[in-house]
């Protein structure tokens, strides 16, 4: 066993507008790292965290990181190992781009990794998703999967776990901006309806179906014109300040596409190449300033890799 590993975990979107809690991607940044060290004693311990303004617990049995390294070295039978962890978040906490996934992906790849991956990227997810279940009382898998295994990632089913790697046209680029208001996912799951109408289910699964016909025919029109959400997206947009004026902004400034990232306040786009999304992102943070609120831009190609060892 070696013994030291660094680690780094992107960042994902999560729901892809239509596909609450069964689609995500991931991006190249931002995201979080991981440092882990062997010690003599058994047992998992946080030793420091940076990045996170002192909000994250550093008690072991409550910090997502070392929570699922414990619950993944139980399972494979190895609690004589043990490891200290140093956590430096990259990326906003709250934001909805998957910031607690991306630790907790970068703690499990960083384990996994230093014991010459008894599981694969895909048999570590159940464990991921223990850390959502920690971090937002909801273990959904739509950040956690594509941070493990990279790429644009359909939940065909929770009930057996059965998840999917989807194409996606190459050329694609996201442009992200995070309006710096705090949206706990916690708190934005409460807020959705849990009935649907039927008329409004049959429009959104309409939707998810072009939408990954759209990925796996690199077909950009169809994708936007699925890119629709009549179930959560009219509930949790009024979380996020001025919401259909960003929607304006975006698509004015050449966006195929806007919706919430995950659970919100961050917002996205996909742009037809690198060059257009930097331009939404400066369009949104222009418009976010002229309201007095700041904001972080990030653009980014989709990250096809998901976690890497440093
Ligand atoms: N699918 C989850 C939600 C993602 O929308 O609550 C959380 O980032």
């Amino acid at each position: 066993m070696k013994e030291s590993i660094q680690v780094f975990a992107p960042a994902t979107v999560a729901n892809v507008v239509c596909g609450f809690d069964v689609l995500g991607f991931a991006v190249n940044a931002p995201g979080d790292e991981v440092i882990m060290r062997r010690k003599e004693t058994p047992g998992v311990s946080i030793k420091k965290i940076t990045g996170d303004e002192g909000r994250l617990p550093l008690d072991a049995e409550k910090n997502t990181v070392s929570a699922s390294v414990q619950h993944y070295l139980r399972h494979i039978g190895r609690e004589d190992v043990g490891v200290e962890i140093e956590l430096h978040k990259k990326m906003p906490i709250g934001s909805g781009l998957g910031s607690s996934s991306a630790s907790t992906v970068a703690g499990l790849f960083a384990i996994n990794t230093l014991l010459n991956s008894p599981l694969s990227r895909q048999e570590l997810v159940p464990f991921a998703m223990k850390g959502e279940e920690l971090a937002c009382g909801s273990g959904h898998a739509d950040n956690v999967a594509p941070a493990l295994l990279g790429g644009f990632v359909l939940i065909r089913s929770y009930d057996p776990l059965d998840i999917i790697k989807l194409p996606y046209p190459e050329s694609l680029y996201c442009a992200i901006v995070f309006p710096e208001v705090d949206v706990p996912t916690r708190d934005a799951r409460r807020m959705i309806r849990s009935k649907v109408l039927l008329k409004d289910a049959v429009v959104q699964w309409g939707n998810v179906a072009g939408l990954v016909t759209g990925l796996f025919m690199k077909d950009i029109e169809l994708m936007a014109r699925s890119m629709k959400d009549v179930l959560v997206e009219p509930v949790r947009s009024i979380l996020i300040p001025d919401f259909e004026k960003l929607r304006e902004t975006a698509l004015k400034a050449g966006a195929i596409t806007f919706g919430i990232s995950g659970s919100g306040p961050s917002v996205f786009s996909f742009a037809k190449d690198e060059a257009a999304a930097h331009h939404i992102v400066e369009m949104l943070q222009a418009h976010l300033s002229g309201m007095k609120i700041g904001s972080l831009g990030y653009v980014s190609a989709i990250n096809g890799e998901g976690p890497k060892v440093l």
